[in-house]
């Protein structure tokens, strides 16, 4: 008799809302790949293992999760050794049956080490437990901004622009999407005075362009609008140098608290009233380095 597996008969749960799970850990598991932004799909199939002589399924399997973009099925073990064994000889008979089909036995130790892929490189000693949820996971950030790039290869052909970046949360996205932009540009930076820093209540120059943008096409790139009140002035102050265009990328884009209206010609996300960080932007200088972008735990933001 010729194995197939079986599909589930309604549409396999892909969030943890929906998923009845049968144990703490899976969900716990499900919970860290939501974390990381991996998507999954919750015991999607079963794959029949045994037949009686009249066909009927004497023996079947049903792996606890599918990994779609890594064509991976996942079975979580617990840690009593009988099962582990048993789950061993039904593992071996799946791979002799079905063998195009990639299964991963995952020992709890495993989760890390499987979801280092997925951008946790830079989460540093006790930053960890000040992360409250990760918005954007480094995956999703990779893959809009390289939408981003192709946009601006299109929409900028036959022209040389000058990306311009606010130092300093700009960093990592700057050098991403110029990575992605196919287009001779020149990149600068100029550094302003922001209001954690200065109590003056106005937005000065601390260091200016090296380059003259008379005539230009100017991008300005930026890490964040919150209020639009920075973007505002800053576009201002470069529109009195008179480029030819002057136009504005975001990577972050918090719409609802908008007091000044901007023209944002180019957004990555848009995201809720929440102050996140990583991905370069920073919360008093902490967090840069995150992969992803996240919110933080009240605690963290009451910490001196
Ligand atoms: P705006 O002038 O209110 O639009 O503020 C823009 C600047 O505030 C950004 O360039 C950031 O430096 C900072 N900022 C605003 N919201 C956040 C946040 O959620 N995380 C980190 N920095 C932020």
């Amino acid at each position: 008799m010729n194995a197939r597996p079986l599909e589930a008969r309604t549409p396999p749960p892909t969030s943890v809302e929906d998923a009845r799970f049968a144990h703490e850990s899976e969900e716990e598991f499900a919970r860290i790949l939501d974390f990381y932004g991996v998507r999954w799909q919750y015991e999607p199939r079963t794959f029949p293992l045994q037949y009686a002589d009249d066909g009927r399924i004497v023996e079947a399997f049903s792996p606890d999760f599918y990994l779609p973009d890594l064509d991976l099925y996942i079975e979580l073990t617990t840690l009593k050794q009988g099962l582990v064994t048993d789950k061993h000889r039904k593992l071996r008979r799946l791979q002799e049956l079905y063998p195009g089909v990639h299964v991963k036995l995952l020992y709890k130790r495993d989760y890390l080490s499987l979801l280092t892929k997925y951008g946790i490189g830079g989460f540093g000693e006790g930053d960890g437990a000040d992360v409250r949820e990760i918005l954007h996971s480094a995956s999703e950030i990779e893959r809009r901004v390289n939408d981003l790039g192709a946009q601006l290869t299109r929409d900028y052909a036959g022209r040389a622009p000058l990306f311009v970046g606010v130092l300093k949360g700009v960093t990592c996205f700057m050098a991403d999407l110029m990575r992605h932009t196919s287009l001779p540009i020149s990149i600068d930076f100029m550094t302003i005075s922001s209001y954690e820093g200065d109590r003056s209540g106005a937005v000065r120059i601390v260091q200016d362009l090296a380059e003259d943008i008379h005539g230009r096409d100017v991008l300005l790139v930026e890490d964040i609008v919150d209020t639009g009140m920075t973007l505002a002035t800053l576009l201002t102050m470069l529109r009195a140098r008179e480029p030819a265009t002057l136009a504005v990328c975001a990577l972050l884009d918090k719409r609802v608290r908008r007091l000044v209206d901007v023209p944002l010609g180019y957004v990555g996300f848009e995201i809720p009233d929440e102050f996140v960080v990583g991905y370069g932007l920073d919360y008093r200088q902490r967090f840069r380095n995150l992969p992803f972008i996240a919110t933080l735990a009240p605690e963290a933001l009451q910490k001196k």
